[in-house]
């Protein structure tokens, strides 16, 4: 049985495009060892993740990043089982909504707005809902 977890939270001000780029290699080659599979969304001053793989692998992992300093208020939205994983085959993708050409700005509308309303309105369970409508997008 394979589970899943997503979680949001905010980037450290420190936290530059190069330091981005170093999680995203070190969480490839890591997630990929451990056959843990997902996604590193970057959207204004906030992060959210998506993983999904072994139940106790992915949470020992949320317990490591969870007191990375690279970023803060690290809120747990989802942690469940799982039927089909969204992102077989994917390490860790990763896409940065800040630098979306007009195109994919169109196309990622729908999960920006999504991350929009858990912020606002804390609205947790909108996390799995911004990460399909994430994973449907990613073969274009
Ligand atoms: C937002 C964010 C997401 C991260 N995602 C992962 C990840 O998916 N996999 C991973 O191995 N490390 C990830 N890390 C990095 C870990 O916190 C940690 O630095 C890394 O796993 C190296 O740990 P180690 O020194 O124990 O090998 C992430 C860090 C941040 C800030």
């Amino acid at each position: 049985m394979i589970y899943c977890l997503c979680y949001i939270s905010k980037k450290s001000e420190s936290l530059d495009v190069e330091g981005v780029r170093s999680i995203v290699s070190t969480s490839q080659k890591n997630n990929d060892a451990k056959e843990i599979t997902g996604v590193l969304v970057e959207y204004k001053s906030d992060f959210l993740q998506y993983l999904e793989g072994d139940p106790v692998e992915i949470y020992k992992l949320f317990n490591k990043i969870k007191s990375d300093e690279r970023h803060y208020d690290v809120n747990l939205l989802q942690y469940s089982p799982l039927e089909n994983p969204l992102f077989s085959g994917w390490a860790m993708v990763y896409r940065d909504l800040d630098r979306l050409d007009s195109v994919d700005r169109d196309k990622y509308n729908q999960c920006i707005e999504t991350i929009e309303v858990i912020n606002e309105k804390r609205s947790f369970w909108k996390g799995i809902k911004a990460i399909e409508i994430l994973s449907n997008l990613i073969d274009d």
